[in-house]
């Protein structure tokens, strides 16, 4: 039913202006407790020489009000309208039931792909409550992607790679008492715990994890296999968690996947004339636009997250032709993903116009942000056993808000 226009309708029995007119005249109220739509009468005040307020009442007196609309009220030159929901929800309902699976679907995408990154959980790390907006508003966008009609390629963009790794290593050697496989995630994050509360007293142990990470680069065998192995511990659990919530991916390529991608960004920022030593770093100057600049390779020669992200967006632009590149991640990314954007465009590449950071708002706990080096993680699935035993809670308690409206419905 269109609202807008019924109310044009009724409209036009009292005032003398065309149904377009009034239409256009129609307005969304600002609050939702002032009704569904809001009819200015200032326009009429010239034409008739009364004041707005007293057409508005007046108007509320003559009307006959359209079906569909429960009530109108007169608030100083404004008449407001009232859809009548119950009426509204029953139409809507039986819309979707007719309709089923296909409601409000389309084929507008057409078999074009959108590439989306979220959840991209980092490795040996809890899979925390923080990470839950990131994967349900990015599963939740992939399914409307799908919806319409487009190929939606849903990425968990692993953080499996950086010194951390090593800091990892030297713990497990250190305090390991079982095969790494047989680790759990809350396990690994113990140690990793345990790492940190040690290295405040023995410094010497984040050389001993630097060599770790950089026998991992090299393609130590040891070295790679204990880190191949927490990574497969890690993904086997969370997988589990996914399952639990229905949230699925089409590529676990993570950031250690681009190791190999990168020199071919960097001999192209190099050559372009983009990037430039600093002290011994590679960065790409981005003063211009107001931001500092964005680091390609460190002192040490060493890449970064920006590089990998960089080599990531370059893979995924030639590997899925994207229409669109969404990277659903918190606000406290959004320099980084503004330095890339800016880096991509400097590189000229104009599908950079394609590229959303879809940003939402960081979820901490009481006292603070989550820092799992201290300890401080709300483990997601611990969240996921108390939702669901508060649900099943309210649902068998009679009497209870949700028990009553479903049992009440007509
Ligand atoms: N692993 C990162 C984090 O937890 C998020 C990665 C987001 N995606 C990306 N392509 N940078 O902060």
């Amino acid at each position: 039913m269109n609202y807008t226009n019924a109310v044009a309708a009724a409209l036009q029995g009292c005032v003398d202006l065309p149904i377009e007119e009034l239409e256009g005249l129609l307005e969304t109220p600002k609050n939702p407790s002032m009704g569904d739509l809001a009819f200015p009468c200032f326009k009429l005040a010239k034409v008739l020489r009364k004041a707005p307020a007293a057409i508005a009442a007046e108007l509320k007196e003559k009307l006959i009000l359209p079906a569909g609309i429960e009530k109108a009220e007169a608030v100083g030159p404004y008449l407001n309208f009232f859809i009548e929901k119950g009426q509204q929800a029953q139409t809507l309902l039986t819309k979707v039931l007719d309709a089923g699976e296909a409601y409000g679907g389309s084929n507008e995408g057409q078999g074009r792909h959108v590439v989306l990154d979220y959840s991209s959980i980092n490795i040996a790390k809890p899979f925390g409550f923080h990470h839950l907006p990131s994967t349900a508003i990015g599963n939740a966008l992939y399914r409307i992607y799908k919806h319409l009609g487009y190929e939606p390629v849903g990425v968990n963009h692993l953080g499996d790679w950086g010194t951390q790794f090593g800091k990892m290593i030297v713990a497990y050697k250190k305090w390991g008492t079982k095969p790494v496989e047989e680790y759990g995630i809350r396990e690994l994050v113990d140690l990793y715990v345990r790492y940190h509360k040690e290295a405040e007293v023995h410094p010497d142990m984040d050389g001993e994890a630097r060599a770790w990470f950089h026998r991992i680069e090299i393609g130590d065998e040891e070295a790679v296999s204990l880190w191949k192995q927490m990574k497969d511990a890690t993904i086997r659990e969370v997988k589990k968690t996914y399952e639990r919530m229905g949230v699925r991916f089409d590529s676990w390529a993570g950031e250690s996947f681009y190791e190999d991608k990168m020199a071919p960004v960097i001999d192209e920022l190099r050559e372009k004339g983009i990037s430039k030593l600093d002290q011994g770093a590679t960065i790409v100057d981005l003063s211009r636009w107001n931001m500092p600049p964005c680091i390609i390779l460190k002192s040490d020669g060493s890449t970064i997250y920006a590089t990998r992200d960089l080599a990531a967006a370059c893979y995924r632009k030639d590997t899925y032709d994207f229409a669109k590149l969404l990277y659903v991640v918190a606000y406290q990314q959004d320099l980084h993903f503004r330095q890339i954007f800016k880096v991509l465009e400097l590189m000229g590449r104009d599908w950079v116009k394609d590229c959303v950071h879809v940003n939402f708002g960081m979820v901490s706990m009481e006292g603070g942000a989550f820092h799992t080096r201290e300890g401080k993680v709300l483990y997601l699935d611990d969240v996921l056993d108390a939702a669901v035993e508060k649900t099943y809670e309210i649902i068998c308690t009679p009497g209870s808000r949700t028990w009553s409206s479903a049992t009440t419905r007509s």
